[in-house]
Order: C-alpha cells, then structure tokens, then sequence
C-alpha cells in the first residue's frame, strides 16, 4: 500500500518505519526542513533502540522517503496518518493546532478516496473537528473527494516502540458506521495484517470509544503507579516493605505483576499529559475526575520524595554537599528528559545551595539542553550542575549518590569502588534497584522507596552472592 505518515517525531517515524518494513511505500511529511534534512542524510532525531538500523534499510530499498512538499506526500495515497504533537495547553488540555492544520492540509490536496488515521493522543470529538477540516478545504476545491477518518491511537513505550509496533497486544481502529467507514476498515485491516498473525489483535470500535480508549489506558495505568507510590510510602512508616507487598498482590491475576513498581514519579512525554488531558476533558463536560486529580497531586510529590529524604539526612542548607546522580532520563531506553523527576530533584538540590555532579547512559545532550531552560535566569545555581562522562565520576568526592533511573548499567556496579569513592557510603535511591539487607552488610547507608532500612525484599531462597546486591528489575 502507499502511505503517508504527517509528523516526524517519535510516533511518527516509529510508525513510518515499522510499515515501510513489511513492504509498504511510506513518504513521511514534515514541516520542519531541518528534521527532514537530518532523515534524509541518514540521521535519527530521536533514541530509540532499533530505529537507526529500519530506517537505514528502507530507506535504502526505496520504501521510504522523507518530504516537506505537501503535494508529494498527500496526493495519490491510500492512508494519510496523522501523527504530530498535542502538546499541553495552558488549562492542560490538548493544543489541536497542529492536527489541524495537517486535516486542512491534507484537505488540500487529496485527489481520490483517502483513509485519514489519527494517530496523534486527541480527546474525544477530535475526529470529527478533523472530518470538517478537510471538507472544508475539498469544498473549496469544488471536489466530492471522499474521505473517512478513522482513529487509531497508539500504545508505543518509548525505549520498546518497535517491539510494540510489531507485536501489538492490541490494534484499537474507531471507524464510522457508514459506507466510507467500512471501506477504511478494510484499508486499516490490509495495513495491519502482518502484525495480526496468529491471534485476532485488532479491536474495531466506533471512533469515539477508540478515541477515549488511549487516554483511558494511560490514566489507568498513571493512577495504578501513583497509587502503588502511596502505598510505599505507607509501608515506609508501618514498617512494611512494599516490594514483597508488590509480589504478595502482583500474584493476584486480577492484579498482575506489570507496572506495580514504586518509585519517584512517573514522567515522559505521555502519563501527566494525558493524565491532564482527560481531566480537563472531564471539566469541559461540567464533570471532574477526582481520582486523576489525586493521581496527579500524589505524583508531584511523589518526585520530591528523595528531596525530602535527603533535607531530612543532610538538613536544609546543603551548600556543603556534593551529590552524584546516576541518571536523568525520565526512564531507561530513551533520551527523553520530558517531565522527567531528575529535573525536579536536581533543581530542588541547587535551590538548598548543593553541587550536583550528573551522569545519564544516553540522555546527556537532552539533559544539558532540558536543565539550560529550567536553570535559565539562574547561573549561580547552574555554575553548580556538572555533567561527566564516566558513571563512576559522579561519586567522587560525593557526600551521596541518587539513583533517579533503572539503567541497567545501574544495576550492578562494583560497590567496593563505589565506596571507596564516595565521601560517605550513602545512597539514595529511586528505583529500589538494590537489595537493603545486601547494602547494610556492605556497609552503605542506603535509601529506597517504600521499603525499611536493611530490609530483606528478596525471596529466602534467591540466591545473593556474598557481599554482592541483588537487583530488583
Ligand atoms: C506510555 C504508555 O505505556 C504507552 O502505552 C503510551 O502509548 C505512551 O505512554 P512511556 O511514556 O514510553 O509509555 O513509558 P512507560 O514505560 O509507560 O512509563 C511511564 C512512566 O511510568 C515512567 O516514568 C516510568 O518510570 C513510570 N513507571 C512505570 C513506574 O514508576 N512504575 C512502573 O511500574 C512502571
């Protein structure tokens, strides 16, 4: 099939590649020359593992083509998908603008039957604002082009997008109940038919159902980690420890094992966007949604769990200390530092007067770029923040390390070199990547979330190595 994807970004280029790679002709559109030029000359705007090497080989076959003329991309297609940013507005709700600017687009040049995806997080009702976006463009052309929008959101991990693409769990399409509606059905169910092998993953609904269904997912899924962030930090107090908490209610199968894990706040480009999307959504229709409201207000404090961890270890005026943070990316796999608690943690450090040296596997640019606009206005506090190449740098002379993200180059690290580094063996972490029990044997002062003080979170029979931590993950 030939198909164009509108919006280079991370769902974009995800989406591009993956279809161009079951033999697909995809032109991806943007309005951003420069991101254009970067994919054409071989480069990837974002990390994402697994990205780099399809692009290469589809590009290279001639599947894939990159363009910032409209007439190119959107003439002669069989699917346009539209997959560029919502970005939060001032009240939170979604900022459509660019949505629709690329329906009118797109109605500018379609010449004959045109499925239009809307790939892009929109709320309910945005489907049809992008049905009379592009009618009225045809109109005015004067031609009957026949068109039908159908909604396709996506449920793509950053770090595991391509896995996600090509295995989905589900493939949710919202298509109308008419003539059109139907035949984009069929056009929706010939593009996803190599990912729909073996089992029946895709789930056919009316457009607003699927729309709704994305943020439903993620709210759930947001409120199912703050939750589990408040009940660790209870544990904490009566004594519990909410990693064998996890395991005792993750093998509830009405549970389940997956995304139970405590921590400090969720972040990324996704969760607390949706998250205030839907309430503002639930707003506009005279409702509110108290439980987001409170998953929400849990997460921001969630991320300043460790701040206060630390105040109550170092006190208030840290102008002496110095602290090393392992990790700055909103979570491992990415380079995305978008809502990312590193951001919150670090800049409540600097604010106490502390120094703060910083390492990140892969996030390093996008945290130089990510704390230059936090920290602008404030260059003292700046002058304060260092980056370093080598993660075992961060724990020179520090009075602390944090651990703000699950890289696994993380997880087991010499801790003899560790201490022998740190000003004072202690650690903050915010995780849970280390056994607490292992860290007191060896000596380190060791905090974690949820969880006592040299508490045994491992089963009795798992098996740790003398002197060595267990990881978690
Ligand atoms: C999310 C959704 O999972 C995906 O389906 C959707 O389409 C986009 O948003 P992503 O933002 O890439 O994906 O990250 P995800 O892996 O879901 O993690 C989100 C946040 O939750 C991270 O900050 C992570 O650290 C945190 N998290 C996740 C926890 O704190 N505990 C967990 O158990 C799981």
């Amino acid at each position: 099939m030939n198909v164009t994807i509108i919006g280079c970004g991370y769902v974009g280029l995800v989406t591009a590649a993956c279809l161009a790679d079951v033999g697909n002709d995809v032109c991806c559109f943007d309005v951003d020359r420069d991101k254009i030029d970067v994919l054409e000359s071989g480069g990837i705007p974002i990390h994402e593992p697994g990205l780099h090497e399809i692009v290469a080989r589809n590009k290279a076959a001639g599947r894939l083509s990159f363009t910032t003329d409209p007439h190119r991309a959107m003439t002669q297609r069989e699917a346009i998908f539209i997959a560029v940013g919502t970005p939060s507005g001032e009240d939170g709700s979604a900022d459509l603008q660019y949505v629709l600017a690329a329906a009118s687009e797109i109605g500018r040049h379609i010449e004959t039957f045109t499925v239009v995806v809307d790939k892009s997080t929109v709320p309910v009702g945005t489907a049809r604002r992008v049905r009379e976006a592009i009618a009225e463009q045809v109109a005015q052309r004067g031609l009957d082009c026949m068109f039908s929008v159908v909604s396709n959101p996506e449920f793509l991990k950053e770090g595991a997008a391509i896995e996600d693409f090509t295995r989905p769990e589900r493939i949710v399409v919202g298509c109308d109940d008419d003539v059109p509606g139907e035949r984009a059905r069929e056009t929706m169910k010939r593009l996803y038919a190599p990912y729909n092998r073996n089992r029946e993953r895709m789930l056919f609904m009316d457009v607003r159902s699927a729309e709704f269904t994305k943020y439903a997912a993620n709210a759930m899924l947001a409120t199912r980690i703050s939750f589990m962030n408040e009940l660790a930090n209870l544990a904490e107090r009566v004594g519990a420890d909410i990693e064998a908490v996890r395991r005792g209610i993750g093998s509830d199968p009405r549970i389940g094992y997956h995304f139970l894990y405590a921590g400090c706040g969720y972040g990324g480009s996704c969760f607390p966007k949706d998250v205030r999307a839907l309430m503002q959504t639930a707003h506009e229709y005279g409702d509110t949604l108290r439980i987001l409201d409170a998953v929400s207000s849990v997460n921001a404090a969630q991320k300043q769990v460790l701040v206060n961890k630390i105040v109550e270890r170092f006190g208030d005026d840290l102008s002496d200390c110095v602290f090393g943070v392992w990790g700055l990316a909103f979570k491992p796999g990415t380079d995305d530092m978008r809502e990312a608690p590193s951001r919150v943690v670090v800049a409540a450090l600097l604010e106490r007067g502390a120094r703060v040296v910083a390492f990140d596997p892969v996030a390093m640019k996008e945290a130089k770029r990510a704390f230059a606009a936090d920290l602008r206005g404030e260059p003292e506090a700046r002058a304060r923040l260092s980056f370093v190449e080598d993660q075992m740098d961060v724990v020179a002379g520090a009075d602390a390390l944090i651990v703000m993200t699950e890289w696994k180059a993380f997880k087991s690290p010499d801790f003899d070199s560790l201490k022998a580094r740190l000003k004072q063996p202690i650690v903050f972490d915010g995780r849970n990547l280390y056994e607490p029990i292992a860290m007191e044997e060896l000596g380190i002062e060791y905090y974690s979330i949820g969880r006592p003080r040299g508490a045994v979170s491992i089963a009795e029979d798992a098996i740790r190595p003398q002197g060595a931590t267990v990881a978690l993950f």
